[in-house]
C-alpha cells in the first residue's frame, strides 16, 4: 500500500500537502504518515494470528515517541538495544512487560535500569554478559529473564554492514557453543531460561535465509528440550527489507503466515523484532534545493538536507528516491544532477545521478526514510537536527520540534580564565 500520491502535481502523504507541510515547519523536516505505521504493524499482527505472538518494534529503527505511542496503543511489543531506548519506551507509555533488550554490549546501569522496570526477557548475546545478568539480578533480589541470541551461521545476502547471522560476527553465541551456553544459564541461580533468539540482518529481501536460520534454531530448541530445557519463546529478530528503488520485498502477511503456520503446535510464543518494515515506508525527509552548481563534469543539486540528516546513502551507498514535491510548475528542463547536502566531505550524497527538472528553491522529497533516518542523524558540521512532522488522520503534528542552535552546545563550558 503506498501512502503517498499526487494531486494536480503536488506531493501528498496521506492527503496532506507536503509542499504545505515545509511552508508550516520548514526545512530539512522528516515528515511519517501514523496510516503506514499502523497499516504495517497490522500485516505482521494479524499475519501472526494463528498463533501466541508479540510484534516487539525495533526502537532503533526510528524512536520517536509518538512512533513508539501509536506501535504502544496497537498492542506492540518492543526491542531496545540500550538504556536510552528503555526510558524512551517508558516516557511514551510503553510497559516494561513487553520489552526485550537486545545488544553485545549491555552496561551494568543498562542491566540494572531493566531489571528494576521487570523487562520481558533479555537477549543475551555472550557467557560473560549470563553471568553478569546473573550477578545482578542476584543482587536486585529479582530472576532475570533471558533467551540466548544464537548466531546460525546463515548468510543474509544483504549488505555486509548490516548482516549479522554469520560466524565470525560480533552478535550472537555460535551455534555450536549455544547448547552448553544454555546448561550455564540453566545453573544460574538467579536467571530464568525462557526462549532463544536469533536475528541474522537487515534489508533482507529472500526469505531463504530467513527459513534457514528459524530451521536450525528449532534444532537446537529440541535439543534442549531433550534435556529437560523447556523454553517460552522463539524470537526471530528483525530484518525484513522494503522497497527502496526496484526491490520486491517479501509479502509480510504472507511470510508471517509461513511462520505461523511452520511454528504451530510446538506451544512456543513466537516474537519478532520487525524494524525497518514497520517505519521505512512510512517516512519522507523534506529538503529544499539551496543551489544549482555547474561543474565541468558534473550538475549538483545542493540540498538543505546532508548526511547529518540521512547518513545512509554515504553510510551503505543506499540509494533513496528523490523526487519534487511539486511537478505543477513549467519552464523547468530535466538534468542529472548529483544531489549533495551542505556538509564538508565528499561522501555528503544523498542521491547520485538523479534525473531532475528542478530549479532553485525547489522542494524534494527523499523518499523510504522513515527509518534509520532521524535515528542515525548527528549534529556534524554543527546542524540542528530536523524537525518530525506526524501525518495523522489528514492534520499535521509537529512531533518533535527543530533543534535549536543553543541546544548544540548547551553543554559544553570554556575552561575558567587564566
Ligand atoms: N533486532 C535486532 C537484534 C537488530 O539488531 C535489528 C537491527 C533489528 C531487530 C531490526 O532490524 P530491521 O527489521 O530494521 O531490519 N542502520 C542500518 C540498519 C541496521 C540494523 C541493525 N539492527 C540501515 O540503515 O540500513
Amino acid at each position: 500500500m503506498t501512502f503517498l500520491a499526487r494531486a494536480d502535481g503536488e506531493l501528498q502523504l496521506d492527503g496532506v500537502s507536503l509542499a504545505e507541510v515545509a511552508r508550516r515547519f520548514g526545512t530539512p523536516c522528516y515528515v511519517y504518515s501514523r496510516a503506514a505505521i499502523e497499516s504495517a504493524y497490522r500485516a505482521f499482527d494479524e499475519g501472526l494470528a494463528g498463533i501466541d505472538h508479540t510484534v516487539c518494534y525495533a526502537v532503533k529503527a526510528n524512536s520517536n515517541l509518538a512512533v513508539l505511542d501509536i506501535l504502544r496503543r496497537l498492542g506492540a511489543g518492543f526491542d531496545i538495544v540500550s538504556g536510552g531506548e528503555l526510558a524512551r519506551v517508558l516516557a511514551a507509555g510503553g510497559s516494561a512487560g513487553r520489552v526485550v533488550f537486545s545488544g553485545v554490549g549491555k552496561s551494568e546501569a543498562e542491566i540494572r535500569a531493566a531489571l528494576a522496570a521487570g523487562i520481558a526477557c533479555f537477549n543475551v548475546e555472550s557467557e560473560p554478559e549470563l553471568e553478569r545478568l546473573d550477578g545482578l539480578a542476584g543482587a536486585a533480589g529479582v530472576r532475570a529473564p533471558v533467551a540466548l541470541r544464537v548466531n546460525p551461521d546463515v548468510d543474509a545476502r544483504t549488505h555486509p554492514y548490516i548482516s549479522t547471522g554469520l560466524a565470525g560476527n560480533k552478535f550472537g553465541i555460535p551455534h555450536a557453543a549455544a547448547l552448553a551456553a544454555y546448561r550455564r544459564a540453566a545453573r544460574l541461580p538467579n536467571l530464568r531460561v525462557a526462549g532463544i533468539g536469533t536475528h541474522i540482518g537487515s534489508q533482507i529481501l529472500d526469505t531463504a535465509p530467513l527459513d534457514e536460520a528459524l530451521e536450525r534454531v528449532l534444532e537446537l530448541v529440541d535439543a534442549l528440550a531433550s534435556e529437560d530445557i523447556g523454553l517460552e519463546h522463539l524470537d526471530l529478530g528483525g530484518g525484513l527489507g522494503i522497497r527502496y528503488r526496484d526491490e520486491e520485498p517479501p509479502d509480510i502477511r504472507a511470510y508471517c503466515g509461513r511462520l505461523a503456520r511452520r511454528l504451530a503446535g510446538r506451544g512456543l510464543r513466537l516474537l519478532l523484532e520487525p524494524g525497518r518494515a514497520i517505519v521505512g515506508a512510512a517516512g519522507v525527509l523534506l529538503t529544499r534545493v539551496e543551489y544549482l552548481k555547474l561543474d565541468k563534469a558534473r550538475r549538483f543539486a545542493v540540498v538543505d538536507a546532508s548526511m547529518s540528516e540521512l547518513l545512509r546513502p554515504a553510510l551503505y551507498e543506499s540509494w533513496h528516491e528523490i523526487v519534487p514535491v511539486s511537478t505543477a510548475a513549467s519552464g523547468r528542463e530535466t538534468a542529472r544532477y548529483d544531489v549533495v547536502g551542505p556538509v564538508c566531505e565528499s561522501s555528503d550524497v544523498l542521491g547520485l545521478d538523479r534525473d531532475l527538472a528542478v530549479r532553485q528553491g525547489d522542494l524534494l522529497a527523499i523518499l523510504a526514510a522513515g527509518a534509520y533516518g532521524m535515528a542515525m542523524s548527528s549534529n556534524y558540521n554543527s546542524r540542528p537536527r530536523p524537525c518530525e512532522v506526524l501525518v495523522d488522520r489528514g492534520a499535521a503534528v509537529e512531533v518533535r520540534s527543530r533543534e535549536r542552535v543553543e541546544a548544540l552546545y548547551a553543554l559544553e563550558r570554556t575552561l575558567p580564565a587564566g
